[in-house]
Formats: structure tokens, sequence, C-alpha cells
């Protein structure tokens, strides 16, 4: 099979280099051009990387990195764009780059909430990629946008998806505990941070609520009908530098299963791209824990099995049932299963499907 040609937008940044290390060795994507601002321009990939555990190959470390141009990757024959701009500068630029036939997998919030948009994360709603077949007439368009989800949503999602499809409520209450990568390049202040929690992350609050309900809620054909659910967050940033720690409260309407059913729950939960084993899709899409004392940000964001899901399992632990009130902690990797990573699996499953 040729590989497709793809292209990443806001290759320098935190999630920009996230796809870098997935597209490397991809067995059906290859990466053919790096875009940026024109502060990193002209530099190499393997000049600005920032992920040392991870070792780029030779023709990922010498592509350079150019002004950012939706012209010149459609010349150049992108068929696939994989976006991490800034949700202001994606709103024009995914939307020019999708006229021209690009699929773009996109990690910015400028097109999450509408209508003919997917927030897809294929283990919870592989169906909405059908949305794409709407958005494409409504905008007469030959390309489409795929989004993914905030990164603390995705981790909360992932650990809802199993309990609301069993369990009655209607409100879930989160307090996050976010990595500081999930700000950006070079994001916060290190006075602002080192030895220090920030309790206020703008629209994180907000979002969550509403990305939940559209992720979690069904395709009527046309649109996405979201799932009656309210989410309450707390939302803080720590000095952690990878890895999304949320504390999660439900109030159960019924009869509440006991700790080992919850176990088993979480443990079972599997999804379409596990069953089409496509490349980036974790064999396990949940980890349970059941030590006392995780997960952990250092132990556990990379969770997940073969080599090239690492960091898409999302880990739970510390299930706890008190007469009706479930509690636990899950923990997401925020720049991979809520970044790049989801947006690499959400183009394997379109490819899958055909869509690209
Ligand atoms: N970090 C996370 O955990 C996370 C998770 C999910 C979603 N997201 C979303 O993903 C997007 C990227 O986040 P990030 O954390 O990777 O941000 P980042 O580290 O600040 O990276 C931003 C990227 O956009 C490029 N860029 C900025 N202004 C530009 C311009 N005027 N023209 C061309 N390129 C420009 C930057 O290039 P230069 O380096 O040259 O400036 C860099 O490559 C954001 O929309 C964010 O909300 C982030």
């Amino acid at each position: 099979m040729n590989k497709i040609p793809a292209a990443i937008f806001g290759a320098s940044g935190m999630v920009g280099q996230r796809f870098a290390s997935l597209l490397q060795n991809h067995p059906q994507i290859e990466l053919v051009a790096a875009y940026s601002s024109d502060r990193s321009r002209g530099k190499t990939l393997g000049e600005i990387w920032r992920i040392p555990e991870i070792p780029l190959i030779e023709d990922v470390s010498s592509l350079k990195l150019e002004k950012l141009d939706v012209e010149d990757a459609a010349a150049k024959g992108v068929k696939i764009a994989f976006g991490a701009l800034p949700a202001d500068l994606a709103r024009d630029v995914e939307l020019v780059a999708a006229s021209k036939g690009i699929a773009v997998f996109s990690n910015a919030g400028a097109y999450r909430m509408e209508s003919d948009v997917p927030i897809l994360i294929p283990e919870i709603n592989f169906d909405h990629l059908n949305i794409v077949d709407v958005q494409r007439k409504n905008r007469n368009s030959k390309g489409f946008i795929v989004t993914n989800s905030n990164c603390s949503v995705a981790g909360l999602s992932v650990a809802l998806k199993p309990l609301v499809d069993r369990l009655r409520f209607k409100r879930v209450f989160v307090s996050t505990y976010q990595a500081i990568s999930g700000a950006g390049y070079p994001g916060v202040p290190s006075l602002d941070i080192n030895a220090n929690c920030l309790p206020f992350i703008k629209n994180e609050e907000e979002k969550m609520n509403r990305e939940a309900r559209k992720i979690l809620g069904s395709f009527n054909g046309k649109s996405i009908d979201p799932r009656d659910i309210e989410v309450w967050a707390h939302c803080v940033r720590v000095p952690c530098r990878d890895g999304h720690l949320e504390s999660v409260s439900i109030l159960l309407d019924g009869q509440p299963p006991s700790v080992e059913e919850l176990e088993r729950i979480f443990d079972e939960f599997t999804g379409v791209p596990q069953e089409l084993k496509l490349p980036t899709a974790p064999q396990q899409a949940i980890i349970v824990r059941k030590e006392r004392d995780r997960p952990q940000p250092i132990l556990d964001a990379m969770a997940g099995y073969p080599d090239r899901a690492r960091g898409m399992a999302v880990s739970v632990g510390r299930i706890r049932i008190d007469g009706n009130l479930l509690r636990f902690f899950c923990l997401v990797h925020n720049t991979l299963r809520g970044g790049a990573g989801d947006s690499v699996l959400n183009a394997e499953c379109a490819i899958h499907e055909g869509k690209t």
C-alpha cells in the first residue's frame, strides 16, 4: 500500500512534536511536511526536539520546519493534515485546508462544537465519524475537519463511557490536576507554577461539560444529540510535566455495583479501534490500577500497549463505593490520548472507513 502523504500544522509545539514521534515509521501515513510560525522556520525537527526519551529517525529529524502555508501543503500532495495550532489560527487554516480536499485531524478547539464536526474518541463514538459526510455536503468541501477533545475531557469521557452504558446518573463532579505541558510551549511562567498549584485554567471547566455531552451523545444521521449529563469541574494546573490526573465523584441512582464489578466493567471496556487492531489503538483502552497510590502521572501517563500506543490507555484507580457515591481517579496523557495520539487514531479510523 502507498502511504498517504501528511503534514503537521504547528509541528514545533507540544502536540506537534508528539505528532512527529507518532508518524515516524507509521504503516499507512508518511510525514512529508512540517509547518510552524516564522519563529521556528528553517530549523529541522531534530534541532527543536524536546522529547528526548523518543529519538527521531533520520528522515523525520532532518525535516525542515516551513512557514505555515496551506497552498504549499496542497501543492505537495498532502492528503491528511494534523492540526496543532492555537485555536484562533486554526479557525481559518483548517477550513481552507478542508476546502482544498485535505482531511484535517485537529487538536484545536475552533470547530469542536460545530454541529457538523465530530469530537471523535473512537472507542466511544466511532459512528460520529459519519458526520463528515454531512459536513462535506453542508460546506461543499472535498476535505473535512475531525477534532479531538480537550485533553482533560478525553480521559474523563473514556472512563465514563462504560459507566453511562450501564449505570444511571446525571451529574459528574470532577477535580483535575493538570500537567504543565497542557498549556503548550513555553506555557505557564516558571515562577507561577514552580512549587505551586493554579486553580484556574481559562475556559477549561466549561469545555469539560459541553464536550463530554457531545462526545457521549448519539449521532442522529445529521448531528449529535448530546448526552443528558452534567459535568461540574474544578480545573487546577499542577507542577507535573505530562499527564492529567482527575478525581471523579458520581452520585448513582439505584443499586450501586460492587468495587469488583466496577473493576471488571472498566477492565473489559473495548471499542471498534481494538476490534480493527488499528496501529495506534491500545490493546486495552482502560487499565485498572489496584494499588492504593495509583494512577500517578510519572508512573502511568505512558500506559498503553503495543509500543505505538504508549500513552493511549486511560488509567483508573482508587475505585470506592460509599452508599450511592462512586469515586475514583483517572489519568490521561494529555498530549497523546488527549492530543496527538487521538488524532492519529482518528485518521486511522477515517482511512479504514474510506473517508480519506
Ligand atoms: N498541550 C496539550 O496537552 C493539548 C492537548 C489537546 C489539545 N491541545 C490544543 O492543541 C493546539 C496546540 O497546542 P500546543 O500545546 O502544542 O501549543 P504550542 O506548544 O504553543 O504550539 C503551537 C504551535 O503552533 C505554531 N504557531 C503559533 N502561532 C503560529 C502562527 N502565527 N503561524 C504558524 N504557526 C504558528 C507554533 O509554532 P512556533 O513554535 O514557530 O511558534 C507551534 O508549532 C492548541 O489549540 C491546544 O489548545 C493541546
